[in-house]
């Protein structure tokens, strides 16, 4: 919020010259109907470039008659933003930045060359040359401390630079605006730290860029077979005959054709070597109603549908599982691993015990 004061001594009136009420009037057509008073800052804006960088009171009314603004609110919005002069400034107008970032890094320094130089804030110095003004942070804080002059940021301010910079201006020196030390604009001093690996610009990388197109390809096609085929799995009609024996007996399994399967990193030649011998004890039906298997961790309504398709519908049968049961049954999977690394046996068999009380 701005804490300027009027001046005392006012211009009896104002009016826009030709260039800027053709501006203004372009400015105003931008707005639909009825909405004008939000050309209020441009407008303002126009008023303090034309009267020498401040905005007399006289200029306040008139743009508040074109915009049809109550003169109040004109008011509230000039006092509003520091960016508004309501009194005369220097010839070099200084907004010195105060705030937080631009303190920590020296910005006392610079208040103090401001105070040295030009003198009291608010005031303009007695050649006519400059005024200064604290405000709030004007948005350059990686470039700490800085301050505003006319319309141009001065950056990386300290109180040597700062102390030239004046005297340049003054003696219509030419001076360098933004950052005063060796950076371009906010980058690091001394010059870029990151993305300093030409080939990622280059187009060397291209290559390597291609081959990885390549294998998200590959990935997405596997993925999408894998899918077909387990939704084809789970078509398979459950078998109906409520009546028939299990097809396997509970002898447990004695000789082992191939060594089983590792769960977790099975592959579909594994899955095609284990051996039937280590399958486990299937039903051609539930008996009674099948277990809803889904309520095992890990398993969905496709693997449900596997596991019937196998002859498995029961906690029970899952509960008694051995390891070689476990590789037969992982070998008939499409992901490899479940039955271990999500306890299909345990769940099952506590499932199984809550199904006995
Ligand atoms: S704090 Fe000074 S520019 Fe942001």
């Amino acid at each position: 919020m701005s804490a300027q004061k009027m001046a005392i001594e006012q211009p009896e009136s104002f009016v826009f010259n030709a260039k800027f009420s053709e501006l203004a009037k372009k400015r105003i057509a931008m707005y639909p109907e009825g909405k004008q008073a939000s050309a209020v800052v441009p407008l303002l804006w126009f008023a303090q470039k034309q009267h020498d960088n401040w905005i007399p009171e006289a200029a306040l009314r008139h743009i508040g008659d074109m915009l049809d603004m109550a003169y109040i609110r004109v008011l509230e919005v000039v006092t509003f933003y520091t960016m508004f002069n309501l009194a005369p400034v220097g010839k070099h107008f200084v907004q010195f930045c105060g705030t937080t970032p631009c303190w920590l890094n020296g910005a006392d320094k610079i208040k103090d060359v401001c105070e040295s130089e030009i003198g009291a804030q608010n005031t303009i110095s007695d050649d006519g040359e400059f005024s200064w003004l604290e405000v709030e942070c004007l948005g350059a804080c990686v470039n700490a401390p800085m301050v505003q002059i006319n319309d141009d940021f001065y950056e990386d301010l300290d109180e040597e630079n700062f102390r030239q910079l004046l005297k340049d201006l003054k003696s219509g020196k030419p001076t360098k605006i933004g950052p005063q030390v060796d950076r371009i604009n906010a980058a690091p001093c001394g010059g870029a730290t990151t993305l300093n690996d030409k080939s990622l610009f280059d187009g060397s990388m291209l290559g390597s860029y291609k081959d990885v197109l390549k294998q998200i390809e590959q990935a997405e096609a596997e993925a999408a077979a894998i899918s077909a085929k387990e939704a084809k799995e789970a078509e398979k009609p459950a078998p109906k005959k409520a009546d028939e024996k299990p097809e396997a007996s509970d002898k447990k399994p004695t000789k082992k054709a191939t060594k089983p399967a590792k769960a977790t990193n099975s592959t579909n030649t594994d899955a095609e070597n284990v051996s039937d011998d280590l399958k486990p004890a299937m039903l051609s039906a539930p008996k009674g109603d099948a277990d809803d298997l889904k309520v095992i961790k890990g398993v969905g309504p496709k693997l449900e549908g596997v596991l019937n398709g196998l002859g498995i519908y029961h906690y029970s049968q899952i509960s008694v599982w051995n390891d070689d049961n476990i590789a037969w049954v992982d070998s008939k999977l499409q992901f490899k691993g479940r039955i271990l690394r999500d306890g299909w046996v345990k769940q099952a068999g506590e499932l199984a015990k809550q199904g006995d009380k």
